[in-house]
């Protein structure tokens, strides 16, 4: 292979559009100004924990604490000797306010039923679910594996046991029995919450039987706890198996949420790392229940008369930070639907930002895509006007999926904050803050006050302006994970080893003349041209600004003369897949990045494989453009038909 003439990151995109908030927005934002927020960024800056302290006073304290930080690389215990509860954060701190019956939660089942809960009755709820976990045997440092729907009892499970201190294992409801075995047994989960089923465009999924063969092989799981949702027969083991309905008439609704310490775990969260079995995500109480409830307010704008849409399920980190604990905790109401966003038809997010007048949308580049290929007829169908602000995570946005974004759903009037961040970070690093800062499309633009990025270069040195690079923090942070669950080694070695004294995001990422940060993709993922590194994300966008092309993914495979060669996979919207529009499309990046980047082998592919969570696989598609076979953890692959049709191309 060639070796690289410079470990930089060659930066071949240019993007000149800028999109400042309007008036109107900025002069009620929380975060008014790009003063404003210079003004609070360098005060962290210069003393991040002062700055932190400060912060901390918005939560409850049982028990004042007694140090911000107490620092043993890379063990962080935040707000040591204090004691708090999420549950009370989220509930009770409410109660006695106007917020009390303010509705926390709007919910609609994919069938079409509407329930709305206020915090009073919230906490109503998540106090008998507290008690019915106890009843079960559940008690302070037990983990409890849940396994649901998108239903408020989802919510209720995860904050019943923050209320007592246990520890939930949210695993998306799209996992097969073997990877919840998986993960109870990692975790030696003592309980189990699911339901008898889920509805997905309109088929029931089984929850409960593929809970059942999962716990075959869970012997640490003692109950199974079973909420009634579609109504449908399911055999209850003897013994074992709960109704959730039945257990609740047997507790009452008083109790009060424990006094935990700080750095109790408040939950863990399975992620699949790139190679090998998915790692327990562990974040614990104070230092999360913080960064995620000031990271919504500043990044969401967040106003008591917001009506916010998180599209992300509980499966995910999104949903624990963004659905449950950050908005609850700063006294949001939250619009929660159960199902898919194309049941009954392509328009029912829209159908649902209308009726209930949503005013803050939340969700991923994989779903914008899937909006722009269905076509703008199904967004025109309905009054969008209640939306003030969208956002997106998950992946990088390609500039003009940004630009549909922001013209056909914001009506150019919504500012977009595209936020950077991941499970091991527990809230939004990098964002927007929407009335102070110009957005550039496919920017994620700038740390939030009290997060210190830097870019270094393969030499361990921080490197210049537009040049790629490693993304680093370089101070610790309340919402960091504490640790990978029973691996304290490989935390060690896969986010402080790389870069000494720095956590490794495993990002690389390019910072611009006006202090922008540009996600370039993950370090693996870089692309290596006759020395020349390229980022996945710039090859994408380039193809993506053709007006026939609807997906793309870039990867490398090994190539004699140039070290490698780009392998692109494209997936169009109506067009017919030929080789005029293959010679085209090639055409179309020389002409919007140069020579370099044109691809050597352009597939054309129905759709792109991708994790449960929606991001592109890359690194399959990389074993496939270079003839391998695939390796590695395939648990988070959303569809494996479609590897197979790429495969079989192949032959
Ligand atoms: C990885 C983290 C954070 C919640 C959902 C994903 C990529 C995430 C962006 C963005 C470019 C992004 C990164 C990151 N990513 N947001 N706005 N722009 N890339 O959480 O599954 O832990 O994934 O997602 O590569 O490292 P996750």
């Amino acid at each position: 292979m060639a070796e690289p003439t410079s470990a930089q990151i060659d930066n071949v995109m240019r993007e000149d559009r800028l999109f400042p908030p309007t008036a109107e927005f900025a002069a009620q934002a929380v975060i008014p100004s790009a003063e404003a927020y210079q003004a609070l960024w360098d005060e962290a800056q210069a003393d991040p924990l002062a700055f932190w302290d400060r912060q901390a006073q918005e939560l409850h304290w049982f028990e004042p604490y007694s140090q911000v930080l107490d620092w043993q690389e890379p063990v962080a215990s935040w707000f040591t000797g204090g004691k708090t509860n999420a549950s009370y954060n989220c509930l009770d701190a409410h109660l006695g306010t106007e917020r009390e019956n303010k509705t926390a939660i709007l919910w609609e089942g994919e069938p079409g039923e509407q329930r709305t809960l206020t915090y009073r009755e919230l906490h109503t709820e998540v106090c008998r679910a507290a008690n019915m976990l106890k009843k079960l045997g559940v008690g302070q440092g037990d983990v409890v594996s849940i396994y649901m729907p998108m239903v408020p009892e989802l919510a209720i499970a995860m904050l019943a046991c923050a209320r007592i201190g246990a520890i939930h294992s949210v695993i998306f409801a799209g996992f097969s029995s073997e990877a919840i075995a998986e993960r109870n047994q990692d975790a030696q989960a003592k309980l189990q919450i699911t339901s008898d089923g889920a509805w997905r465009r309109g088929k029931e999924l089984p929850l409960k039987p593929m809970v059942d063969d999962a716990l075959d092989k869970s012997p640490s799981v003692e109950k199974c706890l079973v909420l009634r949702r579609t109504g449908s027969d399911v055999p209850m083991r003897e013994g074992r198996d709960v109704w959730w309905h039945e257990l609740a008439e047997q507790v009452d609704a008083e109790c009060p949420a424990a006094p935990l310490d700080s750095e109790t775990t408040l939950f863990i969260l399975y992620t699949s790392g790139s190679t090998g079995k998915p790692k327990g995500i562990r974040h614990t109480t104070a230092g999360y229940n913080l960064y995620a409830k000031k990271t919504f307010e500043w990044v969401f704008d967040h106003r008591d008369s917001d009506v916010y849409w998180c599209t992300a399920d509980c499966g995910w980190i999104t949903g624990h930070s963004y659905v449950v604990y950050g908005p609850l905790s700063a006294g949001a109401t939250c619009l929660m639907y159960e199902g898919a966003p194309n049941f009954p038809a392509e328009d029912r997010f829209w159908e649902l930002v209308e009726k209930y007048q949503v005013t803050t949308f939340y969700t991923a580049p994989t779903a914008i895509r899937a909006f722009i290929k269905w076509g703008d007829q199904h967004v025109e169908k309905h009054d969008l006007s209640s939306l003030r602000l969208l956002g997106t995570v998950g992946e990088g946005i390609n500039p003009e999926a940004w630009m549909w974004y922001h013209e056909k759903i914001g009506a150019g009037r919504c500012p977009i904050v595209d936020t950077w961040w991941q499970t091991e970070t527990g809230g939004i690093m990098m964002s927007p803050l929407p009335g102070a800062i110009p957005t550039k499309p496919g920017s994620c633009t700038k740390p939030l006050p009290g997060i210190l990025p830097a870019i270094i270069g393969e030499d361990g040195q921080p490197v210049g302006e537009n040049q790629g690079g490693m993304l680093v923090m370089t101070h610790p942070w309340p919402g960091m994970l504490r640790g990978i669950w029973g691996d304290d080694e490989r935390y060690r070695e896969q986010y402080w080893s790389k870069v000494p004294h720095n956590y490794l995001a495993g990002d690389n990422a390019r910072c611009d003349e006006d202090g922008y940060y540009w996600i370039m993709g993950r370090i693996d993922d870089v692309i290596n041209v006759a020395g020349h590194r390229l980022s996945t994300i710039e090859v994408e966008s380039a193809l993506v600004s053709h007006p026939q092309v609807a997906e793309a993914a870039a990867v490398g495979r090994p190539d004699e003369i140039k070290g490698q060669a780009i392998a692109v996979f494209v997936t169009i919207k109506e067009a017919e897949a030929s080789d005029a529009l293959r010679d085209e499309l090639k055409l179309h990046v020389r002409k919007e990045i140069g020579a370099l980047a044109v691809p050597d082998d352009l597939r054309f592919a129905a759709v792109l494989p991708k994790t449960r969570s929606g991001k592109i696989m890359r690194r399959l598609l990389r074993d496939i453009a270079s003839g391998k076979e695939t390796v590695g953890d395939t648990t988070t692959l959303e569809d494996y038909t479609v590897l197979a049709k790429l495969r079989a191309e192949d032959e």
